[in-house]
């Protein structure tokens, strides 16, 4: 069978998980009568030290809430030019919401806080700055995890200019795995979160944003309005439970892989992984070492039985999660070697 290293959002919830599905206790959570879900939302606004949690569908979806409630329409929003808000949600900041963004480059998805504080503009230059986004860890920036000391510029930042600071922390679990910093310690450089459960921690469905009481009650009329609220979602919070208790520090596992991977690739392919960007659960592959472009590796990686993404014309992402082994990570690796022909 191919090893699929597309994503670590293919993970299938594990048996665990199925079976506090099946035994979940639950209500109808619109009328905030959801027991399982409320647990769920208790335990993670615990987990960042911040005051309440809301479980929302989808990352997609938390991202813009929490966007919505940021940045108000026609003003802008500070973010990486590669930050999945801008690439891969429908263009709803604008689409939905009449915020402009203001992008911005940095090497792996990270920003300079200094060029964020540059690119602040007030009322006077016609689009006010209101908000920043950033992502932990960076998904186009290869599983980047942004340095606690950087996050903590770019907070000086945002009070500075009294902006809204909000972090798309789909993959911030691997961040605190990777770097060994506490959950709580990210909590507070922000003021809202998006987090999810369907990445790397294998439950089938959600994600939940966090913040503040007042900005978590705002939070749920937006979730209305995006059409988010849910009825017995207690079905699926009781996976997303099992995943926030049981399996975080196992990333440690999908980061180890990942890089044993990206050592046996790059020694063998010369200038193939750049290895000092491997932080987390991402390889980014240069499809040049290997002599083709990125569809042509993916190409031939898949009848090499080894699934992988295109996400850049020479570019090719490799990510490690809960489904692949340490043996299938060396058959993989092996595979890639192979490929170079
Ligand atoms: C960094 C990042 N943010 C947000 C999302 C959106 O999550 P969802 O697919 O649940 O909408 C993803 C999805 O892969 C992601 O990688």
């Amino acid at each position: 069978m191919a090893i699929d290293l597309r994503s670590d959002t293919l993970t299938r919830p594990t048996p665990a998980m199925r079976r506090a599905m099946a035994d979940a206790e639950v209500g109808d959570d619109l009328y905030r009568e959801d027991p399982t879900t409320k647990r769920l939302e208790a335990a993670v606004a615990e987990r960042f030290g911040h005051q309440a949690a809301l479980f929302v569908p989808s990352g997609t979806m938390g991202n813009q809430i929490c966007l919505r409630l940021a940045a108000a329409p026609g003003t802008g929003c500070l973010a990486h030019e590669d930050n999945h808000l801008l690439w891969h949600e429908g263009g709803a900041g604008a689409r939905l919401s009449g915020i402009q963004f203001h992008t911005l480059s940095g090497p792996r998805g990270l920003v300079d806080p200094q060029a964020l504080r540059a690119r602040v503009r007030t009322a006077e230059y016609g689009v006010p700055t209101s908000a920043i986004a950033v992502e932990q860890t960076h998904n186009r920036g290869g599983g980047a995890v942004w340095p606690l000391e950087t996050l903590a510029a770019v907070r000086g930042v945002a009070d500075g200019a009294g902006l809204h600071l909000h972090c798309d922390g789909a993959r911030i679990w691997n961040a605190h795995v990777a770097a060994g910093v506490p959950l709580e310690r990210y909590g507070a450089l922000f003021d809202s979160l998006s987090v999810c459960f369907s990445k790397g921690l294998a439950a089938p469905v959600g994600s939940a944003v966090i913040g503040d009481r007042d900005l978590i009650e705002r939070a749920r009329d937006e979730r209305g309005l995006l059409g988010g609220g849910m009825r017995q979602s207690g079905v699926l919070a009781a996976a997303a439970l099992v995943a926030l208790e049981g399996m975080v520090d196992r990333l440690a596992e999908d980061h180890a892989n990942a890089r044993r991977t990206a050592e046996t690739v790059a020694s063998a392919v010369p200038g193939s992984v750049q290895l000092d960007a491997v932080q987390t659960n991402m390889v980014m592959l240069h499809a040049g070492a290997f002599g083709t472009d990125a569809p042509g590796l993916v190409k031939r990686l898949a009848d090499l039985e080894v699934l992988a993404g295109a996400t850049a014309p020479d570019q090719v992402r490799l990510v490690f999660h809960y489904e692949v082994s340490a043996g299938d990570a060396d058959q993989a690796a092996r595979a890639i070697v192979a490929a170079a022909g």
